[in-house]
């Protein structure tokens, strides 16, 4: 049983089913057609969305005052430090499904199908909690029916219209992906730069002091919502001062998730070695970047207090009188959100894609359409899941659910690096993570530290999906697996 259920895939045959990475892709496989620059573009177009558009001001708020910069950054050096273990893992094994073929080569199968299982959950989710966040913001902009288009409409209409056409241009191909991606990427960051540059002239140097606020007894934190960490250490639930700023760097990591996508694009990018690390790194420091300035602009204009906790940024330039931005952003945070739907639609499709062609969900699901290049049927199914969900279910609470889950593949994708070193020291490393294995330990120690800064209720939520995940295995991943059959019940 032990045997069974540990079989790892080996790093070769993962290779040979993505095609040889300077070739055209293998038989079956995906069509190479992208370079580090559409990496990045990919990259920006799923990491920055809701979460700088609004946790910002929630979080300054209600846990760190003008100090949410530092859990900007805090959150940024984690996210750094798994991005580097990313690097080393999809530029040695590049292949459509990351985290799940690392952990495939790695830890064994049971282990590969938990993190399929949990991406799916950060994607698909995120692409619903996006997708009614986009209705709101649509909604706002253009003053349609709030029972429409509103978080408390009995049917979100807006949401699944936004999910419809998303589905339609994944399907239609990644380098039309690309190129819708890319147009939104740029009005994206431009107005995060007119953000920096223009919010600089308003911010005074009072609304900074103090930047830590002193920590004070949370009100109405109690029960299932406060930090794991917290209850079981059996501390009294505080806002601001240090751990205020901890708890709100757990939060905001939502605003860096998504960055790994670019790694499932492996089997489509030209030069995954070089193109890679450059495309993982490049997302996080031009978005790590833009956070610091756009956060630091943000509670330097509007006293921490005051923040709005709908649509900070876009208020925070009405409350300084310069109304005139507040409808620009609101704009952008539009072709924001569009970008971050798309890419998490294409991306779940990925991993759906590398699961189907182990066997561990049917194999009809993973077939490629010799016409688009893509796999349409699992971009279809999860097209149809996101969309009832985003049509039906509130989601304003289960961004910590997709944070949890981002951290815990983190937490793997880490600690496979010196696992493969040791078990696969001959392997070609076009990038290698320096410092290993302090640096993958540490970044392993920093996920778990986040995810115990979570709450209960999120932390119930995750074990019970990943129960959820035990089972489907059991039932149909475990008898159908391929490599099980190449391998033979030994
Ligand atoms: N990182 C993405 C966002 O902030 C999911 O919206």
């Amino acid at each position: 049983m032990r045997v069974d259920l540990f079989r790892t895939k080996s790093v070769e045959d993962i290779r040979a089913e993505a095609g040889d990475a300077d070739g055209t892709g293998g038989s079956g496989g995906l069509r190479r057609r992208l370079s580090a620059r559409h990496l990045v573009g990919f990259g920006i177009g799923v990491v920055i969305g809701t979460g700088i558009f609004t946790l910002t001001g929630v979080q300054a708020k209600d846990n760190a005052g003008p100090a949410v910069v530092i859990s900007f950054v805090i959150a940024g050096v984690v996210a750094a430090l798994a991005a580097l273990c990313y690097a080393e893992l999809a530029s040695s094994v590049p292949t459509a499904g990351s985290a799940y073929s690392y952990a495939y080569a790695t830890a064994g199968e049971v282990v590969a199908w938990i993190i399929g299982w949990d991406l799916f959950l950060e994607f698909a989710l995120g692409a619903a909690v996006v997708a009614r966040g986009w209705s709101g913001y649509v909604g706002n902009l253009l003053d349609l029916p709030p029972g429409l288009f509103g978080e408390d409409a009995p049917v979100n209409v807006g949401a699944a219209l936004i999910v419809v056409v998303l589905v339609a241009v994944a399907v239609l191909g990644i380098r039309e992906s690309a190129r819708v991606t890319a147009g939104l990427v740029v009005v994206k960051v431009a107005v995060c730069v007119f953000i920096v540059v223009a919010g600089a002239w308003y911010v005074r140097g009072a609304n900074l002091t103090p930047f830590v606020p002193p920590s004070r007894p949370a009100e109405g934190e109690g029960g299932l919502a406060r930090p794991l960490l917290e209850a079981t250490l059996g501390l009294e639930p505080v806002a601001f001062g240090v751990g205020g700023v901890l708890t709100a760097a757990a939060v905001v990591f939502f605003a860096y998730t998504g960055f790994e996508a670019v790694a499932n694009l492996s089997e489509e990018t030209r030069r995954p070695a070089r193109d890679l690390p450059l495309g993982l790194l490049g997302t996080l420091a031009l978005s790590t970047t833009l956070y610091v300035g756009v956060s630091l602009v943000l509670v330097g204009m509007v006293r921490y207090d005051r923040l709005d906790e709908g649509a900070p940024l876009a208020d925070a330039f009405d409350q300084v009188g310069a109304g005139w931005a507040s409808s620009l952003i609101s704009l952008a945070a539009v072709a924001g959100l569009t970008s971050v739907i798309l890419v998490d639609l294409l991306t779940a499709s990925r991993i759906g894609f590398a699961m189907g062609r182990d066997g561990l969900l049917p194999p009809a699901v993973a077939g490629v359409s010799p016409r688009t290049g893509t796999p349409v049927r699992i971009t279809l199914v999860f097209g149809v899941l996101v969309l009832v969900l985003s049509a039906l279910v509130p989601l304003g609470t289960l961004a910590d659910l997709v944070s949890i889950g981002t951290l815990f593949a983190f937490l793997l994708v880490s600690a496979a690096v010196p696992v493969l070193r040791r078990t696969r020291p001959d392997l070609r490393r076009p990038f290698r993570v320096p410092l290993s294995p302090v640096l993958p330990v540490v970044s392993a120690l920093a996920c778990l530290y986040l995810m115990l800064n979570l709450s209960i209720e999120t932390w119930l939520r995750f074990l019970a999906w990943l129960a959820l995940g035990f089972v489907v295995y059991a039932f149909y991943g475990r008898r159908h697996s391929r490599v099980r059959a190449r391998q033979g019940s030994r």
